[in-house]
């Protein structure tokens, strides 16, 4: 079923006309926004039930949102933006091999330098801008974002923004004790740590022998304290190198309403030699982990969820996999990604973005920021999971861009 969308009926110049929305907007299943009070209609001339796309979220009664901007684009493939990933840092203090070997990044590796890096004003305004295109969900990532310094500010200012609904944050873990509390007391809400595995040996191997897990484990348990909940745990599984352990991970979290995560090995960035023998399908996990403790299925949280979620029978709790490589998900990939200099990505394997930062360094109004992104958009055509034999392929040079730099 499609909504009814597009310009109300009976404005002369759509381009032009502005709406002033005093309503509460209704969110719909299809991710649209019903317009419910009768004098906003009257306003904008549309009957009951019309439903107009999309219009930025009001906390404030008198907003004035011009009408050439309620439409939030949509993709080649009709996916609308729902979700800003932001790298905030591009350093981070792990060298996991498949991210950033540490042959590669060693202590001379050329790193943003802070000038370079988007402030936390500019990444708010671009948040912002994003919000009115129909942006949702902001999630900040790495790179390790727990290095970038005062990060509960930015935390702050993006949790206020009117429309946002959910701000998560992805870290490693390693700082976590330190700033979960002032993490929470400036409105996060929910976090996710990347741990791959409890054993001390494979912890080591699979984080470059940088931080400690014993760091990590009190980390969760300091953002447990401070009430951030759901604690996401994200572990990429590797065929002969942490796939034995992947139990254990099950094991130490039911029941404590930790949600263990099981990520596909993807052959993201260039450097980290992936194989298709080393990924371990997660049909492959879900059987192991449902022969000692029986598994029922659950409905994905949400529209463009990347995890496929299970409850254990016996009551304690879930577990989530995220199958890129054998169930790829670009169908209803609604992510855009912004690197920590400004650069917007469609795509986690994209091999070219567009910048924002001189633009918006050079005195860019935010209309015209607005028509930036909104381009890049309507353009934008990438399901690389889903093409991937394809595509590693394909003759010429297919560099992508690198995760620690774009965030996962
Ligand atoms: P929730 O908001 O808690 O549902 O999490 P999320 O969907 O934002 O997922 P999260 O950031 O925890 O992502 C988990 C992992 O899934 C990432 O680290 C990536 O490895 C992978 N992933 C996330 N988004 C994409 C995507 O768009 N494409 C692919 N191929 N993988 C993704
Ligand atoms: N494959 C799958 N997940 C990866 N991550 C980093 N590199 C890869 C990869 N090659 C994950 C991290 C972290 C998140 C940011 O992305 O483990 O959970
Ligand atoms: Fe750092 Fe995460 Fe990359 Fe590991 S996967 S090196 S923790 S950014
Ligand atoms: Fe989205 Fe690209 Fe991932 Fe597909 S491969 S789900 S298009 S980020």
């Amino acid at each position: 079923m499609r909504a009814r969308t597009g310009v109300p009926a009976g404005l002369a110049n759509p381009r032009t006309a502005t709406a002033c929305v005093t309503a509460r907007p209704y969110p719909c299943t299809l991710g649209y926004i019903a317009l419910g009070s009768p004098y906003l209609r009257r306003r904008i001339g549309i009957r009951r039930g019309t439903v107009v796309n999309p219009v930025q979220i009001m906390a404030k009664p008198e907003v004035v949102v011009p009408l050439s901007k309620l439409h939030s684009p949509r993709d080649t493939l009709a996916r609308p933006v729902r979700d800003l990933r932001i790298s905030v840092m591009d350093r981070c203090n792990f060298r996991c091999p498949y991210c950033m070997p540490r042959e590669k990044y060693h202590e001379r590796y050329k790193f943003l330098g802070s000038h370079e890096r988007l402030s936390f004003d500019e990444i708010v305004r671009l948040s912002r801008l994003f919000v009115r295109l129909g942006v949702r969900k902001l999630r900040l990532t790495g790179g390790e974002p727990l290095l970038r310094t005062n990060l509960s500010d930015l935390v702050g200012d993006l949790t206020a923004i009117p429309g946002v609904e959910d701000v998560a944050l992805t870290t490693n873990g390693v700082l976590l004790s330190r700033h979960a509390a002032e993490l929470k007391a400036a409105g996060l809400k929910r976090i996710t740590v990347s741990l791959d595995s409890l054993d001390p040996e494979v912890f080591a191997r699979m984080s470059g022998g940088f931080g400690g897990l014993a760091d990590v484990l009190d980390g969760i348990e300091h953002a447990r304290s401070a009430g951030l909940d759901p604690i996401k745990i994200n572990a990429v599984i590797q065929r002969g190198l942490n796939d034995h352990t992947a139990l254990d991970l099950v094991e130490r979290f039911r029941g404590t309403g930790v949600i263990v995560r099981f990520i596909e090995y993807m052959d993201v960035g260039n450097r980290n030699d992936w194989r298709p023998d080393i990924v371990v399908p997660s049909k492959e996990l879900v059987a192991r982990i449902a022969e000692r403790w029986p598994l029922r299925p659950l409905e994905r949280e949400y529209r463009g969820d990347v995890a496929e979620r299970y409850d254990f029978v016996d009551g304690a709790g879930e577990v989530g996999f995220i199958s890129s490589v054998t169930q790829p998900f670009c169908g209803d990939c609604s992510r855009a990604r912004l690197s920590s200099d400004g650069v917007i990505y469609t795509c986690l394997f994209a091999t070219k973005g567009t910048s924002l930062r001189d633009a918006l360094r050079g005195g860019a109004t935010d209309d015209e920021l607005l028509e930036t992104i909104r381009n890049v958009w309507l353009a934008r055509a990438d399901r690389y999971s889903e093409k991937r034999a394809e595509l590693r392929q394909a003759p010429g040079d297919h560099r992508k861009v690198e995760m620690f730099y774009i965030g996962g």
